[in-house]
């Protein structure tokens, strides 16, 4: 791998609430692959704008997939990446499912390290923020047609963020959508491609005047199974306890959130189960007090609690819309792994050491 020198770098300065996705840091990493020589010319060099061909196939056919993983400050100064192995798998699921060219894990979770080792200073040592990794497939082949891509640049870019939503670890409002959905089995549900999100900001915008920052999507066939929420997978705990996600049906995004929760909730106390999830009857339980927290995980969101579900014109109010004691002990328990506060029993996190 080729490492640029940069010219000017700018000093890692940024506010104690750096906000989502409004900074980037001083360098980036790219690379190509053709047929011919498959991922090439790998390297990090300036962030700056991307040379791009109009009649790229990405900017006609929307041939893209993206993964977002992040890097955490430890009390030692030393940094964190939390399961960056799962974000991996799943970009190389997404690039079989779009036709694309997979990336050597290894070699990928080696480029995401230099990337963070070399912009270390921007990795934040502010509570509740972290250095979000973005990597990046698109096909940039000049073609009209409509078929697989030959010629794909993956990049890498990061962002020190705080919180995905402005208010922090306080309840969301989700607007569930009974006109619009996101995905269908045998779609493109599973994978993490633009189009997926694409499809849904134009609905997330019309429920925002009325107080909802998120969306939730039901199955698309019989809109009746709850699936996902715009930017993180869903849980409802029932009677304190018992914490239920919908069952991955084969439309539903493999949260690597999701599935550190799955794991980590039994350790503290919780049981879980992944099931086939009405909404009539999840709305009913809310409204029963049988439902007593609801919140959405991922990798921007952490645990996010949900407030009040919007739903065909009703509201269904949640825990007084107050963040819950399972979310909230979920919150902390897997926050303080990811910064290294507590041990990590799960073998989940890889420390880069800074000199
Ligand atoms: C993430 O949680 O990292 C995501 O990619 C969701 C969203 C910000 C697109």
């Amino acid at each position: 791998m080729i490492i640029e020198t940069l010219q000017n770098p700018r000093p890692a300065i940024f506010p104690d609430n750096p906000g989502f996705g409004r900074l980037y840091t001083n360098r980036m990493f790219t690379q190509h692959y053709t047929q011919d020589q498959g991922w090439h010319d790998a390297r990090i060099g300036a962030f700056g704008p991307l040379p791009m061909h109009p009649v790229a196939q990405v900017l006609h056919i929307g041939l893209a997939i993206f993964e977002g993983t992040k890097a955490y400050r430890r009390a030692d100064g030393n940094i964190n990446l939390f399961r960056v192995d799962r974000n991996m798998a799943r970009l190389n699921r997404s690039a079989v499912r779009l036709g694309m060219p997979e990336i050597d894990p290894a070699t990928h979770i080696d480029y995401i390290e230099s990337l963070v080792k070399l912009e270390h200073e921007w990795v934040p040592r502010l509570p509740n923020c972290t250095l979000y990794i973005r990597p990046v497939v698109i096909s940039t082949e000049e073609t009209l047609e409509v078929r697989i891509g030959k010629k794909f640049l993956h990049y890498i870019f990061l962002s020190p963020v705080g919180p995905y939503f402005a208010n922090g670890f306080n309840p969301v409002a989700v607007h569930i959508s009974h006109d619009y959905v996101r995905a269908v089995k045998g779609g493109t549900g599973e994978a993490k491609t633009t189009g997926n999100y694409a499809g849904t900001v134009a609905v997330a915008e019309q429920v925002r005047p009325h107080g909802y920052q998120q969306v939730l999507w039901l199955d698309a066939v019989e809109r009746r199974y709850i699936e996902e929420v715009g930017a993180m997978n869903i849980m409802f705990v029932r009677d304190g306890k018992h914490i239920v996600t919908p069952a991955l049906s084969g439309s539903i995004l493999h949260g690597v959130t999701r599935e550190s929760v799955l794991q980590l909730a039994p350790d503290l106390g919780y049981t879980v189960s992944e099931e086939r999830l009405d909404v009539d009857e999840i709305l009913a339980d809310i409204e029963k007090g049988r439902i007593t927290e609801a919140f959405g995980v991922g990798t921007a969101a952490v645990v996010s609690p949900v407030g009040k579900f919007g739903y065909k014109g009703k509201e269904y109010r949640i825990n007084d819309e107050k963040s819950g004691p399972v979310a909230t002990h979920l919150y902390k328990a897997l926050t303080d792994i990811q910064y290294g506060h507590t041990p990590d029993p799960y073998g989940w996190m890889r420390t880069i050491k800074i000199d």
